[in-house]
């Protein structure tokens, strides 16, 4: 990818319309910004797949991106971070801004000093996830707990339904149980089902996740490159998807909360 100049388009992606809960908080950040968001829908979900699998989709995504000229790319998806950044980085000359579960604040806020972490199988299972609580976990106890089923809840609308909030009570309950005070949402998914998470885990329990920093982080990186749109115009969204685009605009739309056009990579 060649280096960028500061009207170019910043690449977003997830395995599917998780990451609009990061591409809310990054237009909220960079009013100025063109945000082309990809949506892997039709490979999607990611977080109980073979790692190669993972990497593979995310190399196709990058693809994808650079054919649209992006001065960046931010990787929506904690799956994706954990498995396939470095990868990414080691291959692509772009500024890559990626999330990774925040742990490291649900420790600082923890009064308990037990978090719980909800994410993807994958994440909970790779390196890099070992990594952020060995290096921030300090006296507190870090509980895990994959969810399988949920991404699979948002990506088909269903931010309410009685399954869903089924599945919630099943993941977040032992978490509960057993004194966390600070539930970290470890995927990009997951803040849509946000109203029913903090539901469950009542108003003194803190829920957090990693959108708005991430943003911050891509000011930053766009700034210190010189890569930042001029503040004079208002930036554009435009949505991909690898999946039928009826089903997924219809979702995008529902979460984006407007009409939205969305077209078939
Ligand atoms: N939204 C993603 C994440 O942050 C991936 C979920 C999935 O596809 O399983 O982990």
């Amino acid at each position: 990818m060649r280096s960028g100049s500061s009207e170019q388009p910043i690449g977003v992606f997830d395995s599917g319309v998780g990451g609009l809960s990061v591409l809310r908080e990054i237009r909220r950040e960079l009013p100025a910004e063109d945000l082309i968001y990809v949506a892997d829908s039709g490979y999607a979900p990611y977080g109980d797949r073979p790692e190669g699998y993972v990497r593979d989709r995310a190399v196709a995504i990058m693809e994808f991106l650079r054919s649209k000229d992006t001065k960046a790319v931010v990787v929506a998806c904690n799956t994706a971070t954990g498995i396939a950044v470095d990868a990414l980085r080691a291959r692509y000359d772009v500024p890559i801004v990626a999330i990774e579960p925040a742990v490291k604040p649900a420790v600082a806020r923890s009064r308990s000093r037990i978090v719980g972490v909800l994410a993807t199988t994958q994440t909970l299972a790779g390196q890099k996830f070992a990594k952020l609580v060995s290096t921030h976990a300090g006296d507190v106890e870090v509980l895990t707990q994959a969810a399988p089923g949920l991404v699979d809840q948002v990506e088909a609308g269903q931010l309410d339904a009685a399954s869903t909030r089924s599945l919630v009570e099943r993941y977040l309950r032992p978490m509960l149980e057993k004194g966390a005070d600070t539930i970290v949402l470890g995927c990009t998914h997951y803040p849509f089902l946000e109203d029913l998470i903090r539901e469950v885990a009542g108003p003194d329990v803190a829920v957090i996740d990693s959108a708005a920093p991430v943003a911050r982080e891509l000011r930053r990186r766009l700034q210190a490159a010189g890569l930042l749109a001029p503040d004079d115009r208002r930036g554009s969204e435009t949505f991909w998807t690898t999946g039928s685009d009826d089903r997924v605009r219809g979702v995008i739309a529902q979460l984006w909360t407007g009409d939205v056009e969305v077209r078939e990579v």
